[in-house]
C-alpha cells in the first residue's frame, strides 16, 4: 500500500481522452489511490500505468458493470484493500442515435443494462461499503454521469434517454435516502457533446461543426465533479448541469 490514505473508484473508463480516464487522473492528483474500472483490460491498464508514471497510485479493476458477480468481486477487492472509499463515480455509458423504428428489443435492453442497471448493481455494493466507513473516511461522495437524455428524450435517442432518465430518478432516490447518512450522492448532467475520443472517432465532422468551445472539454467537466465532491456538507449540490456556452437547450 502506498502513502495514499483513501480510495477512489471510477466505473466505466475507456480511452485517455475520455471522461472516465480524466476523472481517474484527477482523483490520483488529489492523493487518492484509484481503482480504474472498465471492461477492456488494455484500456484500463494503460490508464493505471499513466497514473503511476505521473507519480500517482492506481489499480486496474476489470469488470463488466452489467454482471452482478463481477461487480461484487470488484467491490470486494476495494474493501479488502483496507483504505476507506472516499469517492465512487458511475460513468459507464454508451450512445448511438437510432430511428425509433430501428431500435430492436436487444438494443434497447443492452443500452439500459449499461446506463441504468449497471448503476443499480454498483450502488447495491458501494452504498453498504461506504456506510461501514462513514467514521474513517474524511468525506464520501457517490457521483453519477448523466447526459441530455437524463432530462429529455430527443428524436432518435429513445433507448439512451430511457436509460439515462431512469438512472437520474434512481440517483435522486439514493440521495434522499443516503445523504442524511453521510454519503453525498450527486448527478452531473452533461448537456452537449464531449470533446474526446468517443465523439471524435465516431462523429468527427459533427464535433468540428460545433466550432470553438462548442463541445464540453473533459478537464472542465472533471473540475465540476471535483467541486461537487469537495463541497462542505452544509451546502451539498445534488445535481449540476453543464453545457457549452452556445448550446441550445
Ligand atoms: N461522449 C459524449 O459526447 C457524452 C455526452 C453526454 C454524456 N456522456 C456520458 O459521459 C460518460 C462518459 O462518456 P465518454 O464518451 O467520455 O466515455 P469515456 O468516459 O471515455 O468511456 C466510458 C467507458 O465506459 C466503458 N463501459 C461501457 N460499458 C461498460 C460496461 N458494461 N462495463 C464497464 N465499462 C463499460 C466503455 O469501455 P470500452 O471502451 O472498453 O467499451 C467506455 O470506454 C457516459 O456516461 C456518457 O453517457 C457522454
Amino acid at each position: 500500500m502506498s502513502d495514499t490514505k483513501t480510495n477512489a473508484v471510477i466505473f466505466g473508463v475507456g480511452p485517455r481522452q475520455g471522461l472516465g480516464a480524466e476523472l481517474c487522473h484527477r482523483a490520483a492528483r488529489r492523493g487518492m489511490h484509484v481503482f480504474v474500472n472498465g471492461r477492456t483490460a488494455e484500456k484500463i491498464e494503460a490508464v493505471a500505468a499513466d497514473i503511476i508514471k505521473a507519480g500517482g497510485s492506481a489499480t486496474p479493476l476489470l469488470a463488466d458493470v452489467t454482471d452482478e458477480a463481477a461487480v461484487n468481486k470488484a467491490i470486494a477487492a476495494i474493501e479488502a484493500d483496507g483504505r476507506p472509499l472516499e469517492l465512487a463515480i458511475y460513468n459507464a455509458g454508451n450512445n448511438r442515435p437510432e430511428k425509433f423504428l430501428d431500435v430492436t428489443a436487444e438494443v434497447f435492453e443492452d443500452m439500459w443494462r449499461v446506463i441504468c442497471f449497471g448503476g443499480f448493481l454498483v450502488s447495491l455494493a458501494i452504498v453498504p461499503l461506504m456506510l461501514k466507513q462513514t467514521d474513517s473516511a474524511p468525506r464520501q461522495s457517490f457521483l453519477f454521469t448523466g447526459a441530455s437524455g437524463s432530462l429529455r428524450g430527443k428524436a432518435n435517442f429513445a433507448a439512451f434517454a430511457a436509460g439515462k432518465g431512469a438512472l437520474r430518478m434512481m440517483v435522486q432516490s439514493l440521495a434522499r435516502e443516503f445523504n442524511p447518512q453521510g454519503i453525498h450522492v450527486g448527478h452531473v448532467v452533461i448537456d452537449g457533446a464531449i470533446n474526446g475520443d468517443k465523439v471524435r472517432q465516431n462523429f468527427g465532422a459533427y464535433l468540428d461543426s460545433k466550432g470553438e468551445d462548442g463541445a464540453l472539454e473533459i478537464s472542465a467537466i472533471a473540475d465540476a465533479f471535483f467541486m461537487m465532491h469537495e463541497q462542505h456538507r452544509s451546502a451539498w449540490t445534488q445535481e449540476l448541469d453543464l453545457r457549452p456556452f452556445k448550446e441550445e437547450f
